[in-house]
C-alpha cells in the first residue's frame, strides 16, 4: 500500500507548479492570502485526513472539502468565515489538541490555517470563476476559423498577462511535418512535401488540414493512439497477467480506425464500445472490456476505472476499497457506477444479456464493506430513474453523452489538446478535479463547448485547433514558460508507430520490417506473439513514455539499433528502383529527394554542397545515397516531432 500513499505529496507539488503558471491571476491575488486548494488542503491532507477524510470521520468530521468543513462534525461547523476564534478547526489546533496523538502543527502551518479563516475562506475555484464567461457563445457550433481565433486570443492574452510574447508562426516545412505526424502518424512523402512547399496558394495550410483529416491514415493513426490508451500494446501487464489478446486488440485498433475515418461522432463511438452486444467476431470492440479487466476477462471494477479515466477524465481507483481519502469520491459512488457494467462479467468473447438488478454487491476484494448492496448511480449522487433493466449500460451512456454532462466533452477536449501539445490543459489528463485546476480555464471551456455544440464532431475540433496560430507556432526557442503557456510548440520524440511509418517513407518501402528475430518461430502466445508482430516488436524497443512524450526514451540501445541495423545500412528498395529509372539523375536532385523524404525540407546550401562532394568521392552512387539517407534518419532532427 505504501506506493499508493506516496501520491498526495506529489499532488501538492503539481499544484504549486500549476499555480505558478496559472495565467491571468495577478501576482498579488495568488500570494495575498492562503487558498484552500493550494495552501490549506495539503496541510489537512498530511495531518488530519487520516482521521477526518474519506477513510475515517472521527466525530463525523470530514475535512476534504469546504462544504464538508462548513457542515462540520458533531460539535458543529469546523470553520466560520472570518472568525478563527469561533472555528472548531482553529480551536482544535491552537492548543495542540489536534492532530490527536501526533506531533503538533508547526507555527507556520497554524498561521496559514488561521489566516485562511480570517480572510473568509478563499478558494481557487472562486478565483477561477472569472474565467467561466465563455469566449464564444456556448451552445452553438462555430466556423473553425472563428474558434481558432478565440484560441489564439486567449492564449496570447494569457501570455501578455505574464509579460511574455508567443513564438513566431512556424515556416511551411516545420508546419507540414508536424501536421502530417499529428494527423496521419507519419512524415510526408518527398512528392507531398515538395508539392506543399512549392504551392503559393494563400490557404494551403487550411487545405492541407482538410486533406489529412480525410486521408485513411488519419483513422489508422487515431485508432492506434486510442488503442494504446486503452491498453499499451507493448506492455503485457499485471492486469492481463502478462498476456494480451494480441489479435483481438489489433482488431480493436482497426475498428477504431474505421470509426475515426467515418467521423463517427465521439458519443456514438463510445456508445458502440460501451453498449456492445453479441460475439467478438462481429463486434471487435468487445475486447475493450477484456483489455481493461483482468486476464482478458471483464470486471465491473476494471470497467469503472477505465471508463472514468478514458471517457470522463477522472481517477476513481482510490475509491474502490474506501472513500478516496483526498478526492471527493465515495466508495459507494465507485460501486454505484460499477453496477452499470455488472452484466459484463466473465468471458468477453460472447456477451449474453443477463438480468442484473439495479444494484451491485461490493466484492470481498474491496476489503471494506464487502457484501453491502449499492444501487446503481452516476457520480455526484445523481440516480437513474429507470426501474428494472436487463442491461444498465445504455442508461449510463445516455447520461454520459448528454451535451451538458460535466465530464464527457471536457475529458475528450483536454485529451486531444494533450495529444497535440504534450500537456493537457488539465494535467494529468485523467485527474480532473478542484485540486488540479486547468492552466487555461477559458480555453478548456471554449473547446468543451465547441465539441459538445458540434455534436461531438472529432474532426471539427481538430480542424479548429490545427487552424489556430497557437498550433502553428514554431517549436524553436528556449523560454520554458513560453511553452508551458502554449505560446510555443512542444518538441517531442516520435512515437514508435510514427517512427516506423516514417522510416517506410524514407526507405520507400511500405513493407520495411526491422525485426531482428526470426519471423517464423511458430510460437504465437504471450511474449513471442509480440515479437512476431512488426509493430509490437518495434514498440518494445522504441515505445515512448506515455505520460511524458518529451522525455527522450530513444536511448543508447535504440541509437545502436539505428546506427547498426543492416536494413537501414543497406539503403532502400526505392533507391535502386529510382536509380534504374533515372540513370542520369543529378546528385543535387537525388539529395534533395532524400531530405524531403526524411526531414520534410530541402537541404541548405552547405548541407547540399557537403552531400554532393561526398557523392562525388564515392565510387558507387547508390552507396553514397544510402549513406546520406542513413545519416539523415540518424539525426535528432529526424526523431523529433517539432
Ligand atoms: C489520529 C486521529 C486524528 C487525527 C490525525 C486528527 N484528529 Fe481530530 N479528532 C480525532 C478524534 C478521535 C476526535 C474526537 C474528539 C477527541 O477524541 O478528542 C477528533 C475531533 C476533532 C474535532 C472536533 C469535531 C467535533 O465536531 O466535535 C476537530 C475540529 C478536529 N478533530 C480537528 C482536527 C484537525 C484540524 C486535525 C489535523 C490538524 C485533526 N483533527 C487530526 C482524531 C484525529
Ligand atoms: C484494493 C483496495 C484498495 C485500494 C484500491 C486503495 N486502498 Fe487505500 N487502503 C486499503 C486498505 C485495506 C486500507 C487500510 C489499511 C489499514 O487500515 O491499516 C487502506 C488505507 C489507506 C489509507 C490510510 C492509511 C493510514 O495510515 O491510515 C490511505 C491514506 C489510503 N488507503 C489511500 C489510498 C489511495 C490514495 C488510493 C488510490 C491510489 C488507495 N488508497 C487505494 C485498500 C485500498
Amino acid at each position: 500500500m505504501k506506493h499508493l500513499l506516496n501520491i498526495p505529496t506529489k499532488w501538492g507539488m503539481g499544484l504549486l507548479a500549476i499555480l505558478a503558471v496559472l495565467p491571468g491571476l495577478a501576482a498579488e491575488e495568488t500570494v495575498k492570502s492562503p487558498l484552500l486548494e493550494r495552501d490549506v488542503l495539503p496541510i489537512l491532507q498530511k495531518n488530519c485526513m487520516g482521521c477526518h477524510g474519506g477513510l475515517k470521520q472521527k466525530r463525523e468530521l470530514d475535512l476534504r472539502t469546504l462544504p464538508a468543513m462548513l457542515k462540520g462534525g458533531k460539535g458543529g461547523p469546523a470553520v466560520v468565515a472570518g472568525k478563527p476564534e469561533e472555528s472548531a478547526l482553529w480551536q482544535s489546533i491552537a492548543e495542540d489538541e489536534m492532530p490527536k496523538g501526533k506531533p503538533p502543527l508547526s507555527k507556520k502551518d497554524k498561521d496559514v490555517l488561521k489566516d485562511w479563516i480570517s480572510a473568509g475562506l478563499p478558494t481557487l475555484a472562486h478565483l477561477l470563476k472569472k474565467y467561466e464567461k465563455p469566449l464564444l457563445p456556448a451552445g452553438e457550433k462555430h466556423e473553425p476559423g472563428v474558434v481558432a481565433d478565440a484560441v489564439d486570443g486567449h492564449v496570447s492574452g494569457q501570455m501578455a498577462n505574464r509579460g511574455l510574447k508567443a513564438a513566431a508562426v512556424a515556416g511551411d516545412a516545420e508546419f507540414l511535418r508536424r501536421l502530417y505526424l499529428d494527423l496521419n502518424g507519419r512524415v510526408p512523402t518527398p512528392e507531398q512535401a515538395a508539392a506543399f512547399l512549392d504551392s503559393s496558394e494563400p490557404d494551403k495550410r487550411a487545405k492541407l488540414i482538410d486533406e489529412l483529416l480525410a486521408a485513411p491514415e488519419f483513422g489508422v493513426h487515431f485508432g492506434r493512439t486510442w488503442r494504446e490508451w486503452i491498453c499499451p500494446p507493448e506492455l503485457p501487464s499485471d492486469m492481463n497477467s502478462g498476456r494480451q489478446p494480441v489479435q483481438q486488440s489489433r482488431d480493436l485498433g482497426k475498428w477504431l480506425a474505421r470509426q475515426f475515418n467515418e467521423n463517427a461522432t465521439w458519443d456514438k463511438l463510445v456508445r458502440d464500445i460501451l453498449t456492445v452486444k453479441g460475439e467478438i467476431k462481429n463486434q471487435p470492440q468487445l475486447i475493450f472490456y477484456g483489455l481493461v479487466g483482468q486476464n482478458a476477462q471483464a470486471t465491473p471494477s476494471g470497467s469503472t476505472r477505465a471508463i472514468g479515466s478514458l471517457f470522463m477524465g477522472v481517477q476513481l481507483q482510490c475509491a474502490q476499497c474506501h472513500d478516496d481519502p483526498f478526492r471527493d469520491w465515495a466508495q459507494n459512488e465507485f460501486w454505484g457506477l460499477a453496477g452499470f457494467f455488472n452484466s459484463m462479467t466473465g468471458n468477453f468473447s460472447k456477451v449474453q444479456s443477463r438480468e442484473v438488478p439495479g444494484e451491485m454487491s461490493i466484492p470481498k476484494s474491496a476489503f471494506f464493506n464487502a457484501g453491502t448492496r449499492v444501487p446503481v448511480g452516476f457520480l455526484h449522487g445523481t440516480k437513474p430513474d429507470a426501474k428494472r433493466k436487463t442491461d444498465w449500460r445504455g442508461v449510463f451512456v445516455d447520461w454520459l453523452t448528454r451535451r451538458e454532462n460535466p465530464f464527457f466533452a471536457r475529458a475528450f477536449a483536454n485529451r486531444l489538446w494533450f495529444q497535440l501539445f504534450t500537456r493537457g490543459i488539465v494535467h494529468p489528463v485523467n485527474d480532473m478535479r478542484a485540486l488540479n485546476p486547468p492552466t487555461h480555464p477559458g480555453l478548456l471551456n471554449l473547446l468543451t463547448n465547441e465539441f459538445a455544440a458540434s455534436g461531438f464532431d472529432v474532426k471539427h475540433l481538430l480542424r479548429c485547433i490545427c487552424n489556430s496560430q497557437t498550433y502553428q507556432r514554431t517549436s524553436r526557442g528556449t523560454v520554458a514558460r513560453q511553452q508551458e503557456l502554449f505560446g510555443r510548440a512542444p518538441m517531442r520524440v516520435m512515437t514508435a508507430d510514427m517512427l516506423l511509418e516514417s522510416l517506410k517513407i524514407a526507405y520507400g518501402d511500405p513493407k520495411l520490417d526491422l525485426r531482428t528475430h526470426a519471423k517464423d518461430d511458430g510460437n504465437t502466445n504471450g511474449e513471442s506473439a509480440a515479437v512476431g508482430d512488426e509493430y509490437m516488436e518495434f514498440h518494445r524497443r522504441f515505445g515512448t513514455n506515455e505520460e511524458d512524450a518529451t522525455d527522450f526514451t530513444h536511448g543508447i540501445p535504440q541509437m545502436l539499433t539505428f546506427i547498426n541495423h543492416p536494413r537501414l545500412r543497406q539503403g532502400g528498395r526505392f533507391l535502386e528502383d529510382w536509380l534504374k529509372k533515372n540513370p542520369d539523375i543529378k546528385p543535387e536532385t537525388m539529395i534533395e529527394r532524400l531530405y524531403l523524404g526524411t526531414l520534410s525540407r530541402r537541404p541548405g546550401t552547405e548541407e547540399l554542397a557537403e552531400a554532393v562532394a561526398y557523392t562525388a568521392a564515392c565510387e558507387e552512387p547508390k552507396q553514397a545515397y544510402t549513406d546520406v539517407l542513413w545519416m539523415l534518419v540518424n539525426r535528432s532532427e529526424y526523431l523529433f516531432v517539432r
